[in-house]
C-alpha cells in the first residue's frame, strides 16, 4: 500500500493524486484522499485504480490532505474498505499500511464502548482509538500518540483532526519518509520518495518508533513518547522516470532485495505458540483426507514446495500442473481439499482446474496475492500471502511468499488430518520462519551471485539440482534462468541427473546443487556424478557444508530448518539469474514472448 500526505498553499488534491499515481506500483485496488478545509475533513475514496478516483470525484478544497493507493490484506477491495478511515462523526481520517495484529481486541474493546465499525479494515480501529481518546478529553497530539501507543504489528499511520492543519505520522516497521520543501513552504509524507520527488528532491527517512508531526511551518520529529530526535533531510539524486524502481535497475532486482519484508509480512500475525491462521482455526479442515495443489509456472515449484510439507507429515497430498488437471483426472471427493496456488489469481488454467474441483464436490481454498482475485472469490476460502505487488513478469519474492504461507497452511492442514498430531519439530519450523527476513537480509548482504554468474557466463547449459523441497527449487531456478536469460536451462531431481540428464553433461555444463539438509549425502553423491564428467558444480549450502569443500564454487545460505533451507537456496538463484540476464543485457522486467498473468488455457 501506497500513503502520501502534503501540506502547503493552494489546493492539496493535485499533488495528492499525483503522488497517489507515483505510488501505484505499491498497490492499485483501491485509492482515496481526505482534504481539509474549513468545512472539515472531506473524503474521496472508491475501489479501483487512482485514475478511476481521479476520472469520478469532484474536486474537494483544502490545504492539507492525506491519500492512499491500497493491495487489500484485510477485506476485499471494495469502495467502503478503501482508506482514508475515519471515526463515526468523520472528524479523524487515517491513512495506514503495515497490519494491526491486535485489531479484533481493540474493535472488540470500542465495540463495547458503542463504536459502530462499517468497514472490515483492520486499519478502521486506529481513527475510534484516536476519537475515544479525544473524547476523553486529550488534546489532538495526546490522542493521536495514546492511539498509536496501543497498536501491535507493524504500521505506517497518518492521521488528520478536523479543523487542525496538522499531519500526524508514525512508523513501527512499514516505510514513511517526509518531503521538505522549505522555500515553497510545502511538506509531504509517503511511503515511498517517487511519490513527491516531482516536487521536492529534499528528504527525511523516518526510523521505526519515530513520530513525525508536520505543519504549515515544517516537521517535527520525536520518539513515541515525545523525546526529539534528531533527523536532518537528505538530498535524492534520482531521475524521477526511474523513481518506482527506487535505487534499483529493475522491478525484479528491486523485488528480490523486498524479501525481507515480503517475508515478514507473510509470516505477521500467523505464528503463535503454534501456527496460528485466523482464516483456518483448529478444526477447519477436519475430514479432510486428501489434499491436491494446482498452479502453473512459478506457483506450481511453490505448490510443490507446499504439497512436501504434507507428504513428510504422512498425509495424502500432491502437486498437479493445472493445464494437466483435467487430462489427469485425479480422484477428487468431498474429503478431498484442492488448493489453488495463483499469485495473480485470474490464471486460466488455474481457474479451470479450480472449477472442475469446485464442480467434483471438493473443498476449496486459493493461495494468492490478490485479494478479490477470481479465484479468491470463486474458492470456499483463501490465504493471502501478502507479498505486495510483483511488477516484473518474473515472479521473485510471491514465490517466497507462497513457499512460506503453504508451508504453515500445510502445518494447520496436518493438524486437523491426523487429529492432533503436528508437524514434527514445529518448534524448529516456526523459529526458522520467524529468523527469515534476517536471515535473507544478510544472504542478500553477502550473496557472490555477481561474480559466479561472472565466472560461468559462457556455459552452454546451465543444470539444476536439487532433493525434497531442494528440488521444486531446482526447477524454480531453471525456470528463473531461461525465463530472463534465454539460456538453457534445466532442473532435476538429484538423483534423476543419472538416467538420462547425464548424457548432456560436460565441462560447459555448470551443475547448481541446492543443499537443504534433506538426504545431503545423496544429493552431494549425484553432484559428484557430474563432478567426474567435468562439470563445474555449484554448492548452494551453509558455510561448513561437506559439499561447500569438494564443489568448484559455493553460494553461501545461513544454517536453517530445512523446511526453509530451500527458499533461502531460491534467493542465491534469483540473483544469480539476474545478474547472469544482465551481463546479456536482457530486458529483465519483460522477457520476450511472456505476459505476468496469462488468462487464456
Ligand atoms: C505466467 C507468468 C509466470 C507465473 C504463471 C502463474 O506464466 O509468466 O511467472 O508463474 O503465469 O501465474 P499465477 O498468477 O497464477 O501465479
Amino acid at each position: 500500500c501506497g500513503i502520501i500526505g502534503r501540506i502547503g498553499s493552494g489546493n492539496a488534491l493535485d499533488h495528492l493524486l499525483t503522488g497517489l499515481e507515483n505510488l501505484e506500483y505499491r498497490g492499485y485496488d483501491s485509492a482515496g484522499v481526505a482534504v481539509q478545509n474549513g468545512a472539515g475533513i472531506e473524503i474521496r475514496k472508491r475501489s479501483g485504480r487512482v485514475s478511476e478516483l481521479e476520472e469520478t470525484i469532484d474536486a474537494p478544497e483544502g490545504r492539507v490532505g492525506i491519500g492512499h493507493t491500497r493491495w487489500s490484506t484485510h477485506g476485499p477491495p471494495t469502495d467502503e474498505n478503501a482508506h482514508p478511515h475515519t471515526d463515526a462523526t468523520e472528524d479523524v481520517a487515517v491513512v495506514h499500511n503495515g497490519i494491526v495484529e491486535n485489531h479484533a481486541d481493540l474493535r472488540n474493546r470500542l465495540a463495547d464502548r458503542g463504536h459502530d465499525f462499517t468497514s472490515d479494515t483492520d486499519t478502521e480501529v486506529i481513527p475510534h482509538l484516536v476519537q475515544a481518546n479525544l473524547d476523553a478529553g486529550f488534546d489532538n497530539e495526546a490522542a493521536f500518540r495514546r492511539a498509536v501507543e496501543e497498536l501491535e504489528g507493524s504500521y505506517a499511520v497518518a492521521v488528520m483532526i478536523a479543523g487542525d492543519h496538522t499531519i500526524y505520522a508514525a512508523r513501527s516497521g512499514s516505510p514513511l519518509v517526509v518531503g521538505v520543501d522549505d522555500d515553497a513552504g510545502e511538506y509531504y509524507l509517503a511511503s515511498d520518495v517517487p511519490a513527491f520527488l516531482e516536487y521536492t528532491d529534499r528528504v527525511v527517512y523516518l526510523e521505526d518508533g519515530d513520530v513525525a508531526i508536520i505543519g504549515p511551518d515544517g516537521a517535527d520529529f520525536t520518539d513515541l513518547a515525545g523525546e526529539p530526535v534528531p533527523r536532518t533531510p537528505e538530498t535524492i539524486d534520482w531521475d524521477p522516470e526511474q523513481a518506482g524502481k527506487g535505487e534499483y535497475d529493475h522491478f525484479m532486482l528491486k523485488e528480490i532485495y523486498e524479501q525481507p519484508t515480503s517475508l515478514a509480512q507473510a509470516v505477521e500475525g500467523r505464528i503463535d505458540d503454534g501456527i496460528d491462521l485466523e482464516e483456518f482455526p483448529p478444526g477447519a479442515f477436519e475430514g479432510i483426507d486428501r489434499v491436491q495443489f494446482v498452479a502453473c509456472g512459478t506457483s506450481y515449484h511453490a505448490a510443490m514446495y507446499g504439497a512436501l510439507s504434507l507428504t513428510q507429515a504422512g498425509v495424502d497430498a500432491r502437486a498437479l500442473l493445472a493445464n494437466e488437471y483435467g487430462a489427469s483426472s485425479p480422484p477428487v471427493d468431498d474429503r478431498t481439499l484442492v488448493v489453488a496456488v495463483t499469485q495473480s489469481g485470474e490464471t486460466a488454467d488455474t481457474l479451470s482446474a479450480l472449477r472442475r474441483a469446485v464442480r467434483k464436490g471438493a473443498r476449496t481454498v486459493t493461495v494468492t496475492n490478490v485479494v478479490g482475485s477470481t479465484a479468491a472469490r470463486e474458492a470456499d476460502d483463501s490465504l493471502l500471502i501478502r507479498a505486495g505487488p510483483e511488477i516484473g513478469v518474473a515472479a521473485t519474492k510471491t514465490f517466497s511468499s507462497q513457499a512460506v504461507a503453504l508451508t504453515l497452511l500445510a502445518g494447520r492442514i496436518v493438524e486437523d488430518a491426523l487429529a492432533g498430531d503436528g508437524l514434527s519439530d514445529l518448534d524448529s519450523l516456526l523459529a526458522a520462519a520467524d529468523r527469515l527476513p534476517g536471515d535473507i537480509e544478510r544472504l542478500l548482504t553477502e550473496s557472490d551471485a555477481a561474480e559466479i554468474a561472472r565466472r560461468y557466463r559462457d556455459s552452454r547449459s546451465y543444470f539444476f539440482l536439487g532433493r525434497g523441497q531442494g528440488y521444486p527449487v531446482a526447477l524454480e531456478g531453471a525456470l528463473k534462468f531461461k525465463e530472463i536469460t534465454y539460456e538453457h536451462a534445466e532442473g532435476f531431481a538429484s538423483g534423476e541427473l543419472k538416467h538420462g540428464p547425464l548424457a548432456l553433461v560436460t565441462e560447459e555444463t555448470p551443475v547448481f546443487t541446492v543443499f537443504t539438509g534433506i538426504e545431503d549425502d545423496r544429493t552431494l553423491a549425484n553432484a559428484e556424478e557430474a563432478a567426474t564428467r567435468g562439470a563445474p558444480v555449484i554448492a548452494i549450502c551453509p558455510a561448513d557444508h561437506p559439499a561447500a569443500d569438494v564443489a568448484d564454487a559455493h553460494l553461501e545460505i545461513p544454517e536453517t530448518d530445512p523446511r526453509l533451507a530451500g527458499l533461502l537456496a531460491n534467493v542465491q538463484l534469483q540473483l544469480l539469474s539476474y545478474h547472469a540476464a544482465e551481463l546479456l543485457d536482457r530486458p529483465i522486467d519483460k522477457p520476450r514472448n511472456l505476459a505476468k498473468s496469462v488468462t487464456v488455457e
